[in-house]
């Protein structure tokens, strides 16, 4: 469900048409729908009820301040991957002790501002991170809470860029030899185990391999508990796929249901890191029409969006929905819709039948609210978008277009050029 749709040929964001956010706010535009995401955390966090647990939105699908903020309120926590990640939460007040931090190279500073923002849980993926964790939790004088994330073989089926839980990925301790792991960081002074973890992949369009990597991480905690370790966490990661075409995946409350059954009654708090699921198909790219050209070969519509505003089809070829903000009733073509960057791969669709659109007219890019912005670069030098959330009949800047003069912040011509 979401709450992009049209009345009388035009596109909306709940109450308020695209087009008049456009008139203020210019293009390339995302735009995100309050209720949508509001709606979407409730679902996802809702479907959890029954059993302890903590919905850590993985910022990393989107980081923008508000988002945050929006889910803070809701009283979910965040999954974060850096210290910058961390100060946007903080900056966000979402709640420390709701902050979970996994990822494969945790640097020292980052480590030494978490442990000093007392966050919940460290997710650590190596032996050698455990030994770097206490040795900075010793000098700082404290405790870090960790979770080994567990590497559990499984196959989540889905793009080979982001299928994280198997045996040649680079994520997580292998779970073989994990309960080893388990008893040398409960002999380390400054750690304190009390987790696990684990996140397969992401986009994934059945619950199936969720349910196998928790029948896992399930024997395996029996086995460390055998050792007399406490485990409190169980952190399952995100991974949850959205519909961006065809695909069908599970409906959160399938994918809860599921994971319910599997883990039966238990004392564990439940930690979850939905991601896309909650953002995905909250927001959209809204892009200009340039121009069009057909070659004998193909047709080409040039829009003024391009592969460093959203990297997705270009680097996963992945599918994104192409939707006319007005409806011209003009009829459809096939084209390859791409934008100005200079690389070939630079497209948003190829050989995709869309509505016949003119230079000046609107576009939507659908499912662009997940590793959209936060994916986006500079490339050629062009400014980042901006970025608004529309709620009921108003609609907010979330973030500003960039500007020429923030490209070359920070940059430098040392003396000898000058
Ligand atoms: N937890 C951890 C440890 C993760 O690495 C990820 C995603 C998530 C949670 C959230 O997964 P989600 O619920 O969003 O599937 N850029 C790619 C997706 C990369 C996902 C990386 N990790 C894309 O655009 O498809």
């Amino acid at each position: 469900m979401h709450h992009f749709h049209y009345i009388d040929n035009e596109l909306y964001c709940e109450e308020v048409p695209v087009p008049e956010i456009i008139r203020k706010m210019g293009t390339p535009c995302y735009i995100y729908s309050h209720a949508t995401l509001r709606q979407h955390f409730r679902t996802f966090d809702d479907a959890f009820n029954g059993i302890r647990h903590l919905t850590c939105f993985s910022m990393k699908s989107n980081s923008n301040l508000a988002i945050l903020r929006l889910f803070a309120l809701e009283g979910g926590g965040v999954d974060i991957v850096s210290g910058g990640e961390l100060y946007r939460a903080l900056k966000a007040e979402v709640e420390p002790g709701k902050i979970v931090y996994s990822g494969v190279g945790k640097q020292v500073e980052d480590l030494e501002y978490a442990l000093k923002s007392d966050i919940l849980m460290f997710n650590v993926e190596s032996t050698q991170e455990i030994v770097k964790l206490n040795d900075v939790a010793a000098r700082l004088n404290k405790k870090a809470r960790i979770a080994i994330r567990i590497n559990p073989d499984v196959d989540p089926e889905t793009h080979p860029y982001v299928s994280t839980g198997l045996k040649e990925n680079k994520f997580g301790i292998d779970i073989s030899i994990a309960p080893e792991q388990y008893t040398t960081a409960a002999g380390m002074k400054n750690l304190e185990v009390s987790g696990v973890s684990c996140h397969i992949g992401s986009q994934l369009t059945q619950v199936s391999p969720f349910v196998d990597a928790l029948r896992k991480l399930k024997q395996m905690i029996k086995d460390v508990e055998r050792t007399g370790i406490k485990i409190d966490y169980l952190d399952l990661g995100g991974g949850l796929g959205i519909t961006y075409n065809r695909e069908e995946p599970p409906h959160p409350e399938e994918y809860a249901g599921a994971i319910k059954k599997e883990l039966g009654t238990t004392d564990l708090t439940l930690i979850l890191e939905p991601g896309r699921v909650i953002m995905g198909n909250a927001g959209i790219l809204v892009t200009k029409v340039l121009y069009t050209k057909s070659t004998i070969e193909k047709t080409f519509i040039i829009v003024d969006a391009a592969m460093n505003d959203l990297l997705r089809p270009s680097l996963y070829d992945s599918y994104h929905g192409i939707q006319p903000v007005k409806k011209s009733g003009r009829g459809t073509v096939t084209a390859d819709i791409v934008g100005p960057i200079c690389e070939s791969g630079d497209f948003f669709a190829r050989g995709r039948e869309v509505e016949s659109l003119k230079p000046g007219e609107l576009m939507a890019v659908m499912s662009a609210g997940a590793y959209g912005f936060s994916m986006s670069s500079n490339y050629n030098s062009r400014p980042r978008v901006c970025e608004v959330m529309v709620k009921g009949d108003r609609f907010y800047t979330i973030r500003t277009r960039e500007t020429f003069e923030d490209l070359v912040r920070g940059e430098k011509i040392p003396d000898f050029l000058a």
